[in-house]
């Protein structure tokens, strides 16, 4: 069971068993267990991507993040390779352009061949396409699912009008949306929103791509807690429900980013950082236009 979600405001996603050594999960509501760390691959790619992934499925992550626009299918799938399926997560993305019924379903089988995989636990539209109806593109997700490719869907980069939408059009679970989230940019409202509706987020960006590391609330409660910034931002989103995907080419930084689940922040402390008053994103979203 999970420990760091032990308050009343950071359990409405329900922890259900650990998976590996290190790493708790979610019970998704399509049924499955979806670990609460992995690793992110973006912008990994080649030789040190294969390398990054079988390293980290070593040290006992067993959930690894991709996209078909990161380029890197063939290398994680090498990466992959040597582990048992039943105990991976693999995550995948489909790009805005892709939406329409028949490229999503080329854009999917093209993706499971890359990776040599025969399924994905879970499938993102990457980013919304409001020119292409959203109940084509999750009829195409439907069959999919229907036909054993896919276990689980989600959406990526979907503000909360968009996300009410796709909850409302599609037949199968938004089972997260993969948004920016950080203490220099902590959604609080998005949140708020997605707990109500059962969708769990998932953090791209954690660490802020580093910008958040060098935050001095941060800083001073690392050195409180005698841990590193990356611990402290990781540990700030887990406590709150949320998923995690840091990416790192560094096996000890990826083992530093796995002990995050022993130790917890103070209400004091998650407050301090709640309030950090800079907000910063990191990729670009424009939400006039999505
Ligand atoms: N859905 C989307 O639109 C979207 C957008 C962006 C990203 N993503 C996904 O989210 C993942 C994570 O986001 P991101 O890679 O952009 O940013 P991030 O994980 O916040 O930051 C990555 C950076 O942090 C460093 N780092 C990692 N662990 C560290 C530690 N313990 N101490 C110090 N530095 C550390 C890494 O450097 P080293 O590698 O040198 O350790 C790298 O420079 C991506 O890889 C991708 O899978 C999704």
């Amino acid at each position: 069971m999970l420990s760091a979600t032990g308050r009343d405001q950071a359990i409405w996603l329900t922890p259900i068993e650990v998976t590996t050594l290190h790493i708790p999960t979610y019970k998704l509501k399509s049924g499955y267990d979806m670990p609460i760390l992995g690793l992110g691959t973006w912008p990994l790619n080649g030789e040190e991507c294969t390398l990054a992934v079988s390293k980290a499925l070593e040290m006992g992550y067993s959930h690894i993040d991709t996209a078909d626009v990161y380029g890197n299918h063939i290398e994680v799938g090498k990466g992959l390779a040597n582990f048992d399926r039943a105990g991976l997560f693999v995550t995948s993305k489909v790009g805005p352009e892709k939406l329409g019924h028949d490229a999503l379903i080329a854009t999917c089988e093209r993706s499971l061949d890359e990776l040599d995989l025969d399924y994905l636990d879970m499938y993102l539209l990457h980013w919304p396409n409001p020119d292409i109806p959203m109940e084509e593109t999750f009829g195409a997700l439907k069959q999919l699912h229907d036909g054993g490719k896919l276990r689980s869907i989600g959406v990526s980069n979907f503000i909360i009008e968009r996300l009410a939408q796709a909850i409302e059009i599609s037949e199968l679970p938004i089972c997260t949306n993969q948004v920016e989230f950080h203490p220099l940019l902590y959604q609080e409202e998005l949140l708020q929103f997605c707990k109500e509706k059962g969708v769990p987020v998932t953090a791209y960006c954690p660490l802020g791509r580093t910008e958040a590391l060098h935050n001095e609330v941060i800083g001073s409660i690392a050195e409180q807690y005698e841990k590193t910034p990356a611990q402290v931002c990781l540990r700030w989103l887990v406590q709150k429900g949320i998923i995690v995907i840091p990416k790192t080419r560094s096996e000890e930084r990826m083992k530093q980013n796995m002990e995050i689940f022993d130790w917890e922040l103070s209400a004091e402390a998650e407050q301090c950082i709640d309030n950090i008053p800079e907000e910063k994103r990191v990729v670009r979203l424009s939400i006039a236009e999505f």
